[in-house]
């Protein structure tokens, strides 16, 4: 299974925004949204072997995490609008256990921390940051969580709290990408590795 955790530090996390206004109000929301569809898009399919952790950190009542599950999907969309919609109503649900808002959508009050603790007994976990390794100089498990950052990067607390669990960190190159185009190039790298279905 490949996962990817990705945290939104001030991704709204109450339904208070406009699917109009995903960049602005909803505390850019759009940069998770991107990152939901590069996960588990391809051409008139969904990678159903993909699970996509969105950490929200933002207003009014931190920290909620929804978590899409290829393998049951319904209703994802590649359009950003309309994945906003399965996130907000996600963040309806006001409930402190996780509970299922649409299929293969769940959302929960699990913070950065206890996401982490879900994910790593599971496989390995990676830090994806500019100055790692270079992604191609290794080998990867089935069963890999690749952890990234929203448009900011991750606090000194949130990197301090990964440390204590993974000493793997890997780059894509120098330069700074978009965290969606990061999980392009990672689904296309492992799925150069794995022999196709
Ligand atoms: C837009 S970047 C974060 C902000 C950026 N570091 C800055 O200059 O403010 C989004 C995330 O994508 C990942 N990322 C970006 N470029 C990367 C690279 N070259 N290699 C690995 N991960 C990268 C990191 O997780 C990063 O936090």
């Amino acid at each position: 299974m490949r996962r990817f955790v990705i945290v939104g530090h001030k991704a709204h996390t109450t339904p208070d925004f406009k699917l109009d206004d995903l960049a602005g109000g909803a505390g850019r929301l759009d940069v998770l949204l991107r990152c939901v569809n590069s996960s588990f898009f391809l051409s008139h399919d969904i990678r159903t072997d993909v699970i996509v952790y969105l950490v929200l950190q933002g207003p009014e009542d931190p920290p909620r995490t929804v978590r899409f599950v290829g393998s049951e999907l319904r209703y994802l969309n590649p359009d950003e609008r309309s994945t906003g919609a399965l996130v907000r109503n996600a963040l309806l649900k006001r409930s402190d256990s996780e509970v299922r808002s649409s299929p293969g959508v769940y959302v929960s009050k699990m913070s950065f921390k206890e996401v982490l603790d879900e994910v790593t007994p599971l496989g390995s976990v990676i830090y994806l940051r500019e100055d790692g390794v270079f992604y191609r100089d290794r080998d990867y498990p089935d069963d890999v969580a690749f952890v990234l950052s929203d448009h900011k990067n991750l606090t000194e607390d949130e990197e301090s709290e990964l440390a204590s669990r993974t000493k793997e960190i890997i780059s894509i190159g120098a330069r700074s990408y978009h965290a969606d185009h990061c999980i392009t190039v990672m689904n296309h790298e492992l799925d150069l590795r794995t022999p196709p279905i």
